[in-house]
């Protein structure tokens, strides 16, 4: 297994096993089962999390989910430490290493997160850099599977920008065999190296990958309908990027193309008016905040996965999970 999470390939070979468990993992804890609350791995560990930009959901999903696995939360904005100021990434991750039982980084440039996990001997999550956002897409595919039930014959429809949320997507849908169609402004297109990737994996598991410059097009008779916001962080010198994604609003008379039974998902946090409308994201085919709840269960499942992945099989063949 890999040692840190970087993109959601990193976790291919186990990534079905590890959405299950925490699908499982969340209705044993609500429903007040002694075994899944008294699960600990992260017991007398400290967990590290560093901001260089906000977070609403990822840093409170982690610090409960921290908080639930028994584990003690550290949030580290980078305003109140020396990474960026007077030390490096890489002498960070090795005073770190020595304290904590893992780091999550939220950071600009993918390569930053790619070198503090290089210099770091715990495991580092990647809680969003500007290429990719691991957490985002198996919280989203725990939410698809949990939804559907049965993940065969379903299609995903991003309509949007070419961004980090968007290249885990793929990713993961490709990983799990889902159908998946895209509809990106000219110029905004995901990156080359990571639509090969999930090309690859598409052919391995025999699903569709299809790009399209019309939104119609794309979403045309799919199960799910995918947005993010059209400016992401770190990109407010580019305000004015948003006048080329006229006709990518998802609205009503967009998702009218869709399956009949359509799902609506986001990462959040939504512009509305902007990329997603009020009528749709408040519509009862809605599922963003169940999205937003799930990246604490699935969250959970990963970090249990990569610092005791000894108690995290065990856990997963107690709750009949197939490894
Ligand atoms: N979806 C997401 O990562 O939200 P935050 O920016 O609030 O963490
Ligand atoms: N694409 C967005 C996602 C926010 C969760 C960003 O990077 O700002």
């Amino acid at each position: 297994m890999a040692e840190h999470l970087l993109a959601i390939d990193d976790v291919a070979e186990d990534f079905e096993s590890i959405l299950k468990w925490a699908i499982e993992f969340k209705k044993m804890w609500k429903a007040g089962d002694e075994i899944a609350m008294s699960f600990t791995p992260l017991a007398d560990l400290a967990v590290g999390s560093i901001y260089e930009k906000p977070s609403t959901r990822t840093r409170v999903s982690f610090e409960v989910g921290i908080n639930r696995l028994g584990g003690y939360p550290l949030t580290l904005s980078k305003n109140d430490i020396q990474l960026g100021k007077s030390e490096s990434i890489g002498d960070t991750a090795s005073v770190l290493s020595r304290y904590l039982g893992a780091i999550t980084y939220r950071c600009f440039g993918h390569e930053d997160v790619a070198e503090l996990a290089a210099n770091s001997d715990v495991p580092v999550l990647n809680a969003l850099s500007y290429k990719h956002h691991p957490c985002q897409a198996a919280a989203d595919l725990m939410t698809i599977m949990e939804h559907y039930q049965d993940t065969e014959n379903l299609s995903v429809s991003w309509v949007g920008d070419g961004n980090n949320v968007l290249h885990d997507l793929m990713l993961a849908c490709a990983m799990l065999g889902i159908d998946f169609t895209y509809a990106i402004p000219k110029g905004y297109e995901p990156h080359e190296d990571v639509v090969q990737r999930a090309k690859d994996f598409a052919d391995e598991n025999g699903s569709r990958m299809e790009e399209f410059n019309d939104p119609v097009e794309a979403v045309k008779g799919v199960n799910v309908i995918y947005t993010d916001v059209f400016v992401s962080m770190g990109e407010e010198d580019m305000k004015d990027k948003i006048n080329d994604f006229e006709g990518f609003q998802v609205n009503m008379d967009l998702v009218s193309n869709a399956d009949n039974n359509w799902s609506f998902m986001h990462c959040l946090p939504a512009h509305r008016g902007d990329e997603v409308t009020n009528e749709v994201m408040d519509h009862k085919n809605s599922i963003v905040f169940d999205q937003a709840e799930n990246r604490m269960w699935a969250q959970m499942s990963l970090l249990s996965y990569f610092v005791d992945n000894g108690a995290w099989a065990a856990m997963a063949d107690l709750m009949g999970i197939y490894l």
